[in-house]
């Protein structure tokens, strides 16, 4: 790769302005999720455009069998994490189910708090619906707000859980009035989770925000959960995801070698280990070998 098409040669920060002129050029967009210091460096290093603090870290990294029980304090501590990773991508702060549904005022001080306490750049939200008012409040308040229309996992239950949408046209005429509505009101950009590439095509070119898709085909931009594209936990993954790596089994065979070399004391060998100076170790035994050593062990 030569400097000039190197996406990591002198990078500015991604801006707003950046990715409207991206989707304007028809320079694909890239995000990733990140939930802490190595995950962010990575993307990073990667030289993505965006990174959202997801809220599926309540699964990849909290170990909820959701992500409708993760906290806002939760959320917080792993963006606080990745903001010490990153400068250049643009970062995103999910807004957790609970945290803006209630009101716009408990929406406003939800995304202030992703900025103030974590220093993201902008937060996310799901669905349409109320949520069109939440992000108008939270736009208006001076904060950047990213949508999230088609599965929205939070609210999957409703929809028949984990299930691509749009695919009547119907619902297809949902999602587009979702989708226009978040753009009218402000949002910046709008991921479309698991809607057939058809839609996705139809809408990416009335829209004038990116729509950046998971499972919705070629669209602006693509998203990528981080352990999904790197293969860090085992089980199904939705047919969305192509795996880059296979991590999670790398993982597993790294500890299961150090637990073995423990075991059979291969480690850890000499480089592992400090040295003294034999006269400093000398004078040191002398000291162990007092006698006065042995009685004054429990005498304090
Ligand atoms: O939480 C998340 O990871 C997301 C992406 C799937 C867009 O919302």
């Amino acid at each position: 790769m030569t400097k000039a098409t190197d996406p990591r040669a002198e990078r500015l920060p991604v801006t707003l302005p950046r990715l409207a002129e991206m989707k304007a050029a028809g320079d694909p967009i890239v995000m990733v999720t990140a939930y802490d210091h190595p995950s962010a460096a990575v993307a990073e290093e990667a030289a993505v455009d965006l990174v959202l603090v997801g809220d599926s870290g309540a699964m990849t990294v909290l170990g909820y069998d959701s992500t409708m029980p993760v906290s806002m304090d939760e959320m917080l501590v792993l963006a606080r994490a990745v903001r010490r990773g990153l400068s250049t991508p643009l970062m995103v702060g999910d807004l957790p189910f609970g945290s803006y549904e209630g009101s716009n005022e408990q929406a406003v001080a939800s995304a202030q708090r992703y900025i103030k306490e974590a220093g993201c750049d902008a937060v996310k939200l799901e669905r349409g619906g109320a949520s069109v008012d939440r992000a108008r409040a939270i736009i208006r308040a001076g904060i950047p707000v990213m949508g999230h229309v088609g599965l929205t996992p939070q609210t999957a239950t409703q929809f028949g859980g984990y299930k691509a949408q749009g695919r009547t046209a119907d619902r297809a005429t949902q999602i587009a009035e979702e989708a226009l509505a978040l753009q009218a009101v402000g949002c910046f950009a709008i991921v479309f989770e698991a809607v057939p590439a058809a839609v996705t095509a139809a809408l990416v070119e009335k829209l004038e925000v990116p729509v950046i898709g998971i499972g919705a085909g070629p669209a602006d931009g693509q998203v990528l959960v981080f352990h999904d594209l790197l293969g860090i936990y085992a089980g199904r993954t939705p047919r969305f995801v192509r795996r880059y790596g296979q991590l999670k089994s790398e993982m597993v065979e790294g500890v299961s070698r150090y637990a073995a070399e423990v075991r059979s004391r291969e480690f850890p060998a000499d480089e592992h280990t400090y040295g003294i100076d034999a006269e400093e170790l000398e004078s040191f035994r002398r000291y162990l070998d007092q006698e006065s050593l042995a009685s004054s062990a429990w005498d304090w």
